[in-house]
């Protein structure tokens, strides 16, 4: 379906034809006076210097032909030469009713569907998930959501980090508490145990405490350094270790992402990537591309144009040991033999974009990726607290996804139980879904790139630009096609009437906008977009709803077609919250 501008660029630029002008002048933005009009047209301005004349007079032969538009209720010019326009309600109406004929609201579909890797998430094992990780699984899935729609074959990986130092720390920690577990004995024969020798609790409590330790004392890091080599070369004790520290990590890391509302379709990890190591490597070798620097192996990425130093790619340490840049390396050689992709797209911190330079570069010079395969970062910014530094806990640690959201779930059930008298369960699950949106849109509303502030009071309010504020309105709405239905209304088969005010016909402008906003996110990679639209759509539903008297109405057809219009506002907006990654409840 075309889009609303498109339309009205076609009947201006047509009306510049007629009128014995370039069409390329026909151009159409949103009014910056919406006091007077909804678009304009300044192809007049322009022209003017080309066919030398005044301005409005060009403008005055344009609108002639504009006369008799089916799309314009006026089309008239102010001076200096401007032509301001407005859409005629009739073709709105009927604009809006054949674009919600379609389930996806007539979102153009991708001509060339692509396959697209989306690698997000990227939690550690053995760590527990921290507000660190948040933005990449809240971006990542809205990204991925927001591909499919608009057509494209979308594979989310979250890409365990589970092949690095921490797994050494972990297995140097247990070995020093538990010396004695068969694990550690290099003479046993036998069948490791089924069971793991620690809880999740366990786990997240020695990886730091390891962790700690290795900074203080080079022994030990010495020995988790040489415990991760060991491991990466497959140490059966250490890889019986390693398979009972995913396990239950694993298990606990999907009850995380499924309370967010996040899923994804590979649950690989970087030890996938271990059996493509050395094949590459040695073709990196024979190719001429690595080469040995200090004992490491090497590959240089610097390139003339860089305006910054890009040190070069190191694919093995002086022991031989790999690195994150190897495993991410051997990962793409991997994701292009199986899944063959068009796109990888990392949403990654933005502290990481040196290392991607470095792995794309690589990549793309050793012929690990096809010509036109793109590779894509989009690297987010820090959410930090009121303070401007990190997000901590009050206490200055670390801040728990976990805690987070039974922060945010608490605040919010403070403020449902505080707006109505809602029965506590209900109540309990209600501030789940409303504080997944307050986290969701509190971070997707801001630009992806930049860093932002979580402020819980903000972001929980009902009021302003928040999550809880688009779910008011949506459960607004709800309750009242409810109420309706109660009263044995259908909206089957019912017409959709001009607009009668003008908040009424500034709500079908702005949903009629829907196709082209989320087209631009996807463009973009810029689920913010989607914020912004819909905040946009929910003030001008809201302003229509304190002006309309809606089931009060009397003439029957006039309140039916004002309940189609609501009927597809909510779908517009429960569509767009679903590519955000959160829903709305049915009361509030
Ligand atoms: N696990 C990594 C970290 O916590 C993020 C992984 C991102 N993805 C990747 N392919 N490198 O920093």
């Amino acid at each position: 379906m075309k889009k609303l501008m498109e339309i009205m660029a076609e009947e201006l630029s047509s009306a510049f034809e007629k009128a014995g002008y370039d069409p390329e002048y026909g151009k159409v933005t949103v009014s910056n006076r919406p006091d007077l009009c909804e678009f304009q047209c300044n192809g007049a301005m322009a022209g003017a210097k080309a066919y030398k004349k005044a301005p409005f007079m060009i403008a005055d032969d344009v609108v002639e032909y504009l006369k008799d538009s089916q799309v314009f209720s006026v089309a008239e010019v102010v001076k200096p030469g401007f032509i301001n326009l407005k859409v005629k309600e009739e073709f709105l109406a009927d604009y809006l009713k054949e674009m919600a004929e379609d389930p996806k609201f007539s979102v153009a579909q991708a001509e060339n569907p692509k396959t697209i890797i989306i690698d997000y998430g990227g939690p550690n094992v053995a760590k527990p998930l921290h507000v660190g990780h948040l933005r990449s699984a809240i971006i990542g899935e809205s990204i991925k959501r927001i591909g499919r729609f608009v057509g494209h074959k979308v594979i989310g990986d979250v890409h365990l980090g589970d092949w690095g130092l921490q797994m050494g720390l972990i297995i140097t920690e247990l070995k020093h508490r538990k010396p004695e577990l068969v694990y550690f004995d290099d003479s046993y024969q036998g069948e490791y145990p089924a069971e793991a020798p620690f809880t999740i609790g366990e786990l997240e409590e020695i990886y730091p405490c390891a962790s700690g330790k290795s900074k203080e004392d080079e022994d030990y890091r010495n020995e988790a350094l040489e415990a991760t080599h060991l491991l990466q070369q497959g140490k059966p004790g250490y890889m019986a270790l390693w398979n009972h520290i995913m396990q239950v990590s694993v298990t606990d890391l999907k009850r995380n992402y499924d309370n967010l509302n996040v899923s994804f379709d590979l649950w690989k990890k970087e030890s996938d990537a271990q059996p493509y190591i050395p094949d590459m490597v040695q073709a990196m070798k024979d190719q001429g591309f690595a080469y040995e620097d200090q004992g490491a192996l090497v590959v240089d990425v610097k390139e003339d144009t860089d305006t910054k130093e890009i040190p070069p790619c190191m694919l093995l340490k002086s022991d031989g040991a790999s690195l994150y840049t190897t495993t991410d390396l051997a990962t793409i050689v991997e994701r292009m033999k199986l899944y063959e992709p068009d796109e990888i797209l990392y949403v990654v911190d933005k502290r990481q974009e040196l290392h991607f330079i470095q792995v794309f570069r690589c990549a793309r010079k050793t012929g690990l990726v096809k010509e036109d395969t793109k590779l894509s970062f989009l690297g987010f910014g820090t959410m930090n607290g009121k303070d401007g530094k990190p997000f901590k806990t009050r206490e200055g640690g670390v801040m728990r996804l976990e805690r987070l959201i039974a922060d945010i779930d608490q605040e919010m059930y403070s403020k449902i139980v505080e707006n109505r008298s809602v029965k506590d369960k209900d109540a309990t699950e209600t501030a789940q879904i409303v504080g997944l949106s307050a986290i969701k849109y509190g971070d997707l509303s801001n630009q992806a790139t930049k860093d932002y502030v979580f402020d819980i009071d903000r972001f929980t309010s009902f009021e302003g630009n928040t999550g809880p504020y688009i779910l008011y309105t949506i459960v607004r709405i709800k309750s009242i096609l409810n109420r309706y239905m109660e009263e044995g209304g259908s909206l089957e088969g019912i017409r959709m009437l001009p607009a009668v005010n003008s908040s009424q016909k500034n709500l079908m402008l702005e949903l009629t906008k829907f196709g082209a906003t989320v087209e631009n996110a996807f463009e973009e990679k810029a689920p913010h977009k989607i914020c912004a639209y819909i905040y946009e759509v929910s003030n001008a539903f809201n302003s229509f709803y304190h002006g309309t008297k809606i089931l009060s109405e009397e003439d029957q057809a006039q309140k039916e077609s004002f309940l189609k219009l609501l009927d597809v506002t909510k779908g517009i907006l429960e569509t767009s919250i679903d590519l955000l990654g959160f829903s709305a409840p049915d009361r509030m």
